[in-house]
């Protein structure tokens, strides 16, 4: 057993199938270049079977992440397996992590399989897994509501098979601590061959327990590997929290007793691009990346900090991160300028056309914003320079008016394809004026799930307003995110954004369905 605890980040497989994370191949792109700055050991970059553009997402990063290894999820059987080996042929170091349903509930009620047929269809998935890859992890999905005897059964056969890893989920995050990390202990105690390959642990956080449930897992379990997602990001409740576990390994480093090869300072820059790229914001009091995961307000604490940090804190804020908002760019910042600080971001734009985008859009806010702040460079970048696929709608102009006591008016121009529309409504207030003004053409039909707003930097009304909206259509859910100094702009953009994503019709078959 090695002292290296393994982080298995899936915010981009396991993250994305939150309804309305959907992120396109050049977000990905981006969000694994950031993995990579901050060390993680394994990406699982997506599920390359379920859509061509998965597919198409986990062969880009596959071919220019060096130093993570770079996995994708696969059912088990031939057809998705082959698949994913196909996406990561060119990766420096490659996973395929295979999995099956284990529960009686999930074989009988989903699957329609006798356990004699999941535990054969697991062997030999594997086995055809380890001809194409010699990196082979195995999930039995709802693992931890599976039967103990069946289940040791199944894991002794695919490490016969030749898996490395052995990933437990706690797939509806039903699991309390103590008795999932025992849970972990007895499959590794009684699987003959257990010692062959590295235990794992997949919490999702229904009851709140994800992180607890996980450390659990390693603590009395002997795993070694995680597996989570940055902000927690994951469906329903989400997942064990990537942030969340680092931090409680390196802090209580007396306790758990593990290495870790991550770089914690990338978290927080790893945290913003997740939620400025799927339009999940962070809730304040959230652990490590929260807005107010650091701040004192206290009169009590503050002086204590003052006097001795370790007072009040047990980490320290610029460890993971944080640092003042600092002004990089203005007005007179030139091409050169805004690349190098694009670069020092770790933001490669796929085309100098996109570099160009951008820059326009750079020069655009900084004629009406006088600071420039990373965070407005990543959320320029994250919402706004696509100039692949899923514009089809594209904003050109806006102007509105409202006055205290009459109903606000808006004009609206953009455009749909190729063709340009002008059009104005009245609405509540100019926000929805404006996405009244939009539907008046496009008539979607989308149900609005979500509308917020957040200040990109904090501390000045100065800063750039970013817009979430999230629609639903069909059974289908999608996010929009818009900035803009102003929110009435911000707002028509976000909800563009989500008509695009709508528009793009990028169907994929759910991991678990
Ligand atoms: O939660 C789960 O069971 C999963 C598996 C596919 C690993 O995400
Ligand atoms: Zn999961």
């Amino acid at each position: 057993m090695t002292d290296k605890l393994i982080i298995f980040d899936t915010t981009l497989r396991d993250g994305e199938q939150s309804p309305g994370a959907s992120m396109t191949r050049d977000e990905k792109l981006r969000i694994a270049r950031q993995l990579e700055r901050l060390k993680v050991d394994v990406i699982e970059a997506g599920f390359a079977a379920s859509s061509n553009g998965d597919f198409e997402a986990v062969k880009a990063i596959a071919n220019v992440i060096k130093d993570s290894t770079v996995c994708s999820l696969a059912r088990a059987n031939d057809r998705d397996i082959a698949r994913a080996a196909e996406a990561l042929a060119g990766a420096n170091s490659a996973r395929i992590h295979t999995f099956i349903a284990t529960s009686a509930l999930h074989m009988e009620k989903k699957l329609r399989m006798t356990p004699d047929q999941v535990l054969e269809q697991a062997r030999l998935s594997v086995r055809f897994a380890r001809n194409l890859c010699g990196d082979i992890e195995f999930s039995p999905e709802d693992g931890y509501r599976s039967d103990v005897d069946f289940l040791c059964r199944v894991l002794e056969a695919v490490i016969d098979e030749g898996a490395t890893t052995l990933n437990i989920p706690d797939t509806v995050g039903y699991a309390v601590p103590e008795l999932y990390g025992h849970f972990i202990r007895t499959l590794r105690e009684r699987v003959p061959n257990s010692d062959k390959a590295i235990w794992s642990v997949h919490c999702h956080n229904d009851l709140g327990m994800a992180v607890a449930n996980s450390l659990a897992g390693v603590k009395l379990g002997g795993a070694r590997q995680v597996e989570c997602t940055i902000n927690g990001l994951g469906e329903r409740a989400g997942n064990c929290s990537l942030e969340e576990i680092v931090m409680a390994v390196k802090t209580r480093r007396d306790y758990f007793g593990l290495d870790l090869g991550i770089d914690a300072t990338q978290i927080v820059p790893a945290s913003r691009m997740v939620a400025q790229t799927t339009g999940f914001v962070v809730q304040p009091n959230k652990a490590v990346v929260g807005a107010n995961a650091f701040a004192h307000a206290s009169g009590i604490h503050q002086d204590g900090v003052l006097k001795a940090r370790d007072t009040y804190e047990i980490m320290r804020a610029e460890d993971v991160g944080w640092s003042a908002n600092k002004i990089v760019l203005g007005k007179l910042s030139g091409r050169n300028a805004f690349k190098q600080r694009l670069q020092e971001l770790g933001i490669t734009l796929e085309s100098e056309a996109d570099v160009n985008a951008a820059f326009l859009k750079f020069k655009d806010l900084a004629d009406r914003k006088s600071e420039i702040f990373d965070e407005d460079i990543l959320a320029l970048v994250g919402n706004d320079t696509r100039t692949g696929e899923q514009e089809h709608y594209r904003l050109v102009a806006l102007s509105q008016q409202s006055e205290m006591g009459e109903r606000p008016q808006a004009s609206v121009t953009f455009s749909a394809g190729t063709q340009e529309h002008v059009v104005t409504s009245s609405g509540n207030g100019p926000v929805d004026a404006s996405i009244k003004a939009i539907e008046s053409v496009v008539a979607s039909g989308a149900e609005l799930l979500l509308y917020s707003v957040n200040a990109i930097t904090s501390g000045s009304t100065e800063s750039q307003g970013e817009v979430t909206v999230r629609l639903q259509l069909g059974g289908r859910v999608v996010n929009g995110v818009g900035s803009d100094p102003d929110i009435v702009v911000a707002s028509a953009k976000a909800y563009l954004a989500a008509l695009n994503k709508l528009h793009s019709k990028n169907e994929k078959v759910a991991a678990q369905g």
